[in-house]
């Protein structure tokens, strides 16, 4: 089989976000975390991983040259090949990267760079998976009970606390069934959109498998969550030092 041909996995690493309820004045991608940029910490753990090819870097129009130079350059990210312009809401910017590498063979890994902590067993458990089941996404199981609200807020349901899961990024699919779920559905009313589960969810019946992650792979969402972030690096210490 040519080199072409071969499978790949591709990271698609989202860092076109405003960050408004970060309410700083950079979007939080570029704020500094234990002396680095947020975005850093998964574009150092996908650089290393045993799994990944390749490495898309969705920003900000007006941070290209910023992030070539200051991030991708500095910190010598050879896996990354593209930097390109993302969208105003995540779905956009996730069609913008799966644009960028159309036609290519193999799996991709969507990943939001305001989760420092995803580690490199949980992508290579999701990269076992996605090769059986096409579709997977990394989770957790709910620690709360969850109720559904109406507008109002007045409890309309519990869901068993046992099916109720928290998911996360990476979300990986192959990237054929990927591209074609997003191209069928973009010049639809996205707003409600907010994981690329919900996509396949929309347009297509293949079941999409949860692969256990962990606790620590947060979102950095609020100012709080940077304390949060910064205390399981902490904790971490094989994580951050094989990082620093
Ligand atoms: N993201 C993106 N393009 C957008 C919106 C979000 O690439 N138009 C990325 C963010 O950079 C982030 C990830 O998607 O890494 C998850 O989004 P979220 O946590 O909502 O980040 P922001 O949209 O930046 O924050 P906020 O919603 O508070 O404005
Ligand atoms: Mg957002």
């Amino acid at each position: 089989m040519s080199k072409s041909m071969r499978n790949k996995n591709i990271a698609i690493v989202l860092a076109a976000g405003k960050g408004s309820r970060m309410d700083t004045a950079t979007p939080k991608q570029f704020m500094q975390i234990k002396g680095k940029p947020l975005m850093y910490y998964c574009l150092a753990t996908f650089e290393k991983s045993e799994v990944i090819d390749e490495i898309i870097l969705v920003t900000n129009e007006s941070s290209i040259d910023y992030v070539r130079e200051e991030i991708v350059k500095r910190f010598a990210f050879n896996k990354v090949s593209k930097v390109v312009s993302g969208g105003n809401e995540r779905v956009y910017s996730v069609w913008e990267g799966l644009k960028a590498i159309q036609g290519e063979m193999g799996y991709v890994f969507i990943h939001d760079s305001a989760r420092p902590l995803v580690t490199e067993d949980t992508i290579k458990r999701l990269a076992e998976t996605v090769i059986k089941t096409k579709a997977c996404v990394a989770a957790v199981q709910s620690k709360d009970t969850v109720k559904i609200c109406d507008e109002s807020n007045y409890i309309k349901e519990t869901p068993i606390r046992e099916t109720v899961w928290i998911i996360q990024t990476p979300q990986v699919f192959k990237l054929s069934t990927i591209y074609k779920a997003y191209e069928s559905i973009i010049n639809q009313n996205l707003q409600k959109v907010t994981d690329d589960a919900m996509v396949l969810e929309m347009t297509s019946q293949l079941p999409i498998k949860l692969v256990e992650a962990t606790y620590e792979n947060i979102k950095v969402t609020t100012p709080e969550d940077i304390e949060i972030a910064e205390a399981f690096m902490d904790n971490l210490s094989t994580f951050f030092s094989e990082n620093s």
